[in-house]
């Protein structure tokens, strides 16, 4: 029988370096309920929202995933000529084909990298850093950039009450790559097919531009909320007994942003201490699916509440539906 090679493994992964884009325009909830049955404290009460970013015209899906990249690359130190991969987590490129990826790799002149794009919604970044952690060990890929980028106020039905005030746009990145000591926990992740109507956007972007039937999210909250909260606590427990750590050891919880009372009740599953600074960035991002993670992670660090080194509990849950989680050293 032949027998094949495989790439040379090397034992650890970890997150090098990180940058975020987060779009020119500020639009409060006094904008939004121009449009919807609701108002500021509402919306405040119940989602933790308090104001959140809309691209412009000229902020796309790829320009806003390429700046943050290369601000990921430079806290990194590395060239994008190094990357051996470029995965990009999104729903909202415009095209089903080709994928961002593709055209960010380009962009950013990575003449060497594969590239392709990942569709797990709000789960995104945590399936992806999944992937790039199993990559990296196995010896496939040196440097690879993981991407979280979302332009969700092109799909948003800003007529609708459930969904108008809660998603919003912007673009996170890391480069993930080889480490002396292991920065990336396994990632407990899944998913569950049977409730595919409870987030779904009808028709596809392409679609939607060759048809002039725009795209629209549609989205059943409360079941999407009962599920996050009935089911999150424990995906986030075996992520940390994966990777053998607990509660005392995080510096951070960064769950995605998908509703303050939601992390709430994780907070409070998980009985996190004190001392573990808890992501409240959907207060100034909405919920910007792929991209929440990363964007709040960022702030978490350019605030001073965790530092290179620290350890940070993230988790990722959305249309699918589908969750990752997952523990990693701050780059
Ligand atoms: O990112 C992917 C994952 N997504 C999520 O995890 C989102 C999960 N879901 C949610 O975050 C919440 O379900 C929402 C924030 C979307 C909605 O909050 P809710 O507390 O679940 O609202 P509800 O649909 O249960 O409605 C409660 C009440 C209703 O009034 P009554 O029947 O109690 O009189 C609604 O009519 O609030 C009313 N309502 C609103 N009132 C003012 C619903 N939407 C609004 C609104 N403004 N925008």
């Amino acid at each position: 029988m032949i027998t094949l090679n495989t790439p040379t493994p090397v034992a650890h992964s970890g997150i090098l370096g990180l940058g975020v884009y987060r779009p020119e325009r500020i639009v409060t909830n006094d904008e939004i309920c121009l449009r919807i049955d609701s108002n500021d404290e509402w919306i405040r009460e119940r989602s933790g929202i308090i104001e959140r970013r809309h691209a412009g015209a000229d902020e796309t899906v790829v320009s806003m995933a390429t700046s943050a990249a290369r601000k990921a690359l430079t806290d990194a130190g590395i060239t994008a000529e190094q990357l051996d991969l470029v995965i990009v987590a999104t729903v909202t490129h415009r095209y089903q084909t080709p994928s961002a990826a593709a055209e960010i790799a380009a962009a950013l002149g990575a003449v060497n990298a594969a590239a392709t794009d990942t569709s797990a919604a709000c789960a995104g970044f945590c399936y992806g850093l999944g992937i790039a952690d199993g990559m990296i060990r196995s010896g496939v890929a040196k440097y690879i950039l993981l991407i979280g980028a979302e332009k969700l106020s092109e799909i948003v039905d800003f007529d609708d009450r459930g969904t108008a005030f809660l998603f919003a746009d912007g673009a996170g990145a890391v480069i993930v790559g080889a480490t002396t000591a292991q920065g990336i926990g396994p990632t407990i992740w899944g998913a569950d097919g049977t409730q595919l109507d409870a987030i779904i956007m009808e028709p596809d972007t392409y679609t939607a531009e060759k048809t002039g039937t725009p795209s629209v999210l549609t989205m059943q909250g409360q079941a999407v909320f009962r599920w996050a909260v009935g089911q999150m606590g424990d995906a986030c427990a075996k992520a940390m007994a994966a990777a053998g750590v607990t509660v005392n050891d995080l510096a951070a919880f960064v769950p995605h942003q998908a509703n303050n009372r939601i992390t709430d009740s994780l907070v409070k599953h998980l009985d996190l201490p004190d001392h573990v600074a808890i992501a409240r960035d959907i207060q100034y991002s909405g919920n910007t699916s792929a991209a929440s993670v990363p964007l709040a992670l960022d702030r978490l660090r350019e605030n001073g509440e965790v530092k290179s080194g620290d350890l940070v509990l993230m988790v990722g849950f959305g249309a699918g539906l589908v969750h990752a989680a997952q523990v990693a050293l701050v780059p």
